[in-house]
């Protein structure tokens, strides 16, 4: 097939390129414009390119503000400009100023996460060089240290620096706490505690009244805990088997370390059917109590 001719592609292409540039109003404020900025960059280095590179005045540059994760040169080596993000597209041709420059500590890599059997490209992102975690001197722990870098450009005033490689030792916190569950007799219920602590925390679930670590000896009651689902993560599980009533009350959440401890409490409530008929809500009451036995089946192997 014959290429169709320069000249019918590059109109259309400048009818979008004008839109573009005509649609986005220049930068007032400090904020960058909401949105894919760097993209829109492209299009615009794009339309530079065909006039090649200007000679350089640097007083005629515009000053980037706001960039987390600092300025590279432009395309001409001549103006600052925003370097892309952990996670921004960018051009794997080091000689091609598409998508632009990913940012210091960050390097152009294919993204091998997209489905290929299911026909995704994979596109290149910035990624970080390193994956340690570590230590801000505001006692956070960083996945590493190209997201310390970008907390600390976002907030200049806060000195933020690097205390130590490695996260931040402290007592465990508890990043997602059991919630409040009601259920009617006979249902299972399960609780689950998320949390982060360095060194790790270790997990144990207790009944207000009841003087011992759960489970005990009650076999229609377990726990489970696994680490994660992140690094220095610990999840723990408390599953309740054909709640009866005499299972409501308050469950806590207990994590500890060598440097403290947190809890979180949630409670159970249990309704007998006849309770729950008297609710009033008879939309729930056949949605609860229709599939009981089926649900009790699948999920009773998980936790034993
Ligand atoms: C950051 O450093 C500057 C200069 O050293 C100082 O004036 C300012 O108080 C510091 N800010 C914080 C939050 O420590
Ligand atoms: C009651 O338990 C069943 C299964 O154990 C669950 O599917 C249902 O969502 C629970 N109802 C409420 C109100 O939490
Ligand atoms: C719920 O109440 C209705 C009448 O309001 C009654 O017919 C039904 O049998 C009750 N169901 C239960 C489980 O008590």
């Amino acid at each position: 097939m014959p290429q169709p001719p320069a000249a019918a592609l590059a109109l259309p292409l400048l009818l979008l390129l004008l839109l573009l540039v005509v649609r986005t109003p220049p930068p007032t404020g400090a904020r960058p414009p909401p949105g894919p900025d760097y993209l829109r960059r492209g299009w615009l280095r794009l339309l530079a390119e065909g006039e090649g590179c200007a000679p350089c005045r640097q007083e005629e540059c515009a000053a980037p503000r706001g960039c987390l994760a600092g300025r590279v040169r432009d395309a001409c080596g001549c103006c600052w400009e925003c370097a892309n993000l952990e996670g921004q597209l960018c051009d794997l041709d080091p000689s091609a100023h598409f998508y632009g420059r990913c940012g210091e500590q960050l390097e152009c890599r294919l993204d091998a996460g997209g489905d290929l059997s299911r026909g995704e490209v994979p596109e290149p992102l910035c990624v970080c060089r390193s994956q340690r975690p570590l230590c801000g001197s505001d006692g956070r722990t960083y996945a590493q240290i190209c997201r310390l870098q970008e907390a600390a450009r976002a907030r200049p005033d806060a000195n933020l620096t690097v205390a130590h490689p490695g996260p931040c030792e402290s007592a465990p916190q508890i990043l997602l706490h059991p919630y409040d569950v009601w259920n009617v007799t006979g249902q299972d219920v399960i609780f689950g505690c998320e949390v982060f602590a360095y060194p790790m925390a270790s997990i144990e679930w207790r009944k207000d009244g009841l003087d011992i670590q759960l489970p005990g000896d009650d076999p229609h009651i377990s726990v489970q805990f696994r680490g994660g689902p992140q690094r220095f993560e610990v999840t723990g599980w408390l599953q309740i088997q054909a709640v009866r009533p005499s299972d409501e009350g308050t469950y806590r959440c207990l994590a500890r370390n060598a440097l403290g401890q947190v809890e979180a409490p949630a409670s159970l409530t249990v309704l007998t059917p006849d309770q729950l008929n008297s609710t009033g809500i008879p939309q729930l009451s056949s949605l609860h109590l229709a599939p009981e036995e089926e649900a009790e089946s699948e999920e009773g192997e998980d936790y034993y």
